[in-house]
């Protein structure tokens, strides 16, 4: 080969993207319009994964703590608040120039059990007491990352698909008024930080309805809300995008942010009764629930591409009303998906593979977004 043919080849092959390695980060082409992010577990936030690290500086403007911002990590017992794990998940963000985003101040699932009694004793809590362990757990969690978190999570999960408010220990004391409760005290704590209502199954109709009218009656009583969070638990079949999109207009229409907050895309087949995200739901493990233990087939990860440019060609459209899109982890092998609602399972859920490499349609929501 002359020289001169040479010289042209390797030149070509230099302004070649390399397969499969995506050129820009996601936050260069999204984050010209909302905040994009990833849930991290605590072994990345300790910093024990380098190649996780990696993904985040170049991906990722923000982060949300995957469980150690959640009661039953910074209140394990009575009067005692722990805040190691999280500080570092903090510290980790600030080190990755990564937005904090917190999660959550008030769940129905991952909360310290005495918190709903009394003492060691099995009776339950009365309204007064666990009314005043919720003002205490607010103040010193919002209290102590005072101008340091983004916005908060205030109440995840509070309403059912029906529309009807979920019968939580929280409901069933003090009723509805604990959601007033929750954003009244976190907003006195911390009057810069933004404040959500997060939840699942979010294009339920009734769901949608009720979540809708929550905005509505805390804005109507002078209370701050900044966002819903959509948390897009989401499968190859599931939601019916038309009805999604409903809900990203509904939401948008109260007057409040549109956030994207909790997104992966299931490719297992669901058990039967399987639905939503609760977390207390679980199967036992058959082998026709985990048909990909050694890869996934080339027809099968063509469906996952085609879902999930459908997804961004959504937030793509509803731009002006998506302030953040935030995945569920991320790489394919860190996903709660592998262990939930099945147990070792293996799932292929995020847009970075086990080896922590972005998955070619990564480059192709990129380019929705130029
Ligand atoms: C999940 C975490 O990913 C798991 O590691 C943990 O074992 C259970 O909780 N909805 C939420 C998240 O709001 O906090 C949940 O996270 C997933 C469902």
């Amino acid at each position: 080969m002359k020289n001169k043919t040479i010289k042209v080849l390797a030149l070509c092959l230099t302004m070649m993207p390399m397969a499969g390695m995506a050129q820009q980060g996601l936050k260069d082409a999204i984050g010209k319009y909302c905040l994009i992010g990833a849930a991290i577990n605590q072994w990345q936030s300790d910093g024990q994964v380098p190649e996780a690290d990696a993904v985040m500086d170049k991906h990722f403007n923000c982060a949300v703590a995957e469980n150690c911002m959640k009661p039953e990590t910074l209140a394990p017992a009575e009067g005692l608040f722990d805040f190691r794990v999280a500080d570092k998940f903090v510290s980790y963000c600030q080190q990755h120039n990564l937005k904090v985003l917190g999660h959550c101040l008030v769940w129905h699932s991952q909360a310290p059990d005495w918190w709903f009694t009394n003492g060691y004793a099995a009776s339950p809590a009365s309204k007064e007491v666990l009314k005043e362990r919720l003002i205490k757990h607010i103040k010193t969690v919002v209290g102590h990352y005072k101008g340091q978190v983004h916005g908060w999570d205030v109440v995840n999960e509070a309403i059912m698909d029906d529309g009807s408010f979920r019968k939580s220990h929280y409901y069933n004391l003090l009723g509805e008024e604990f959601i007033e409760i929750a954003f009244r005290t976190a907003h006195e704590a911390d009057p810069d930080a933004e404040l959500y209502y997060n939840d699942y199954s979010m294009a339920q109709p009734k769901k949608r309805e009720a979540v809708c009218r929550l905005v509505k009656n805390l804005k109507a009583k002078g209370l701050r809300i900044d966002g819903v969070g959509m948390q897009s638990h989401n499968g190859l079949d599931y939601p019916d995008l038309k009805e999604y999109e409903k809900s990203i207009d509904a939401f948008a229409a109260c007057g409040v942010k549109v956030m994207i907050t909790e997104l992966d895309v299931n490719v297992l087949p669901n058990p039967q009764g399987f639905g939503g995200a609760d977390i207390a739901q679980n199967f036992e493990l058959q082998q026709k629930y985990n048909p990909y233990p050694n890869g996934l087939p080339a027809a099968k990860q063509k469906e996952l591409d085609a879902r999930w440019l459908a997804l961004f060609n959504l937030y793509y459209k509803h731009r002006s009303q998506i302030s953040r899109i935030n995945i569920w982890g991320v790489s394919d092998g860190g996903s709660w998906l592998n262990g939930w609602p099945i147990k070792g399972r293996t799932n292929y859920p995020l847009l970075f593979d086990r080896q922590y490499k972005a998955k070619p349609v990564v480059d192709e929501i990129i380019k929705i977004y130029k």
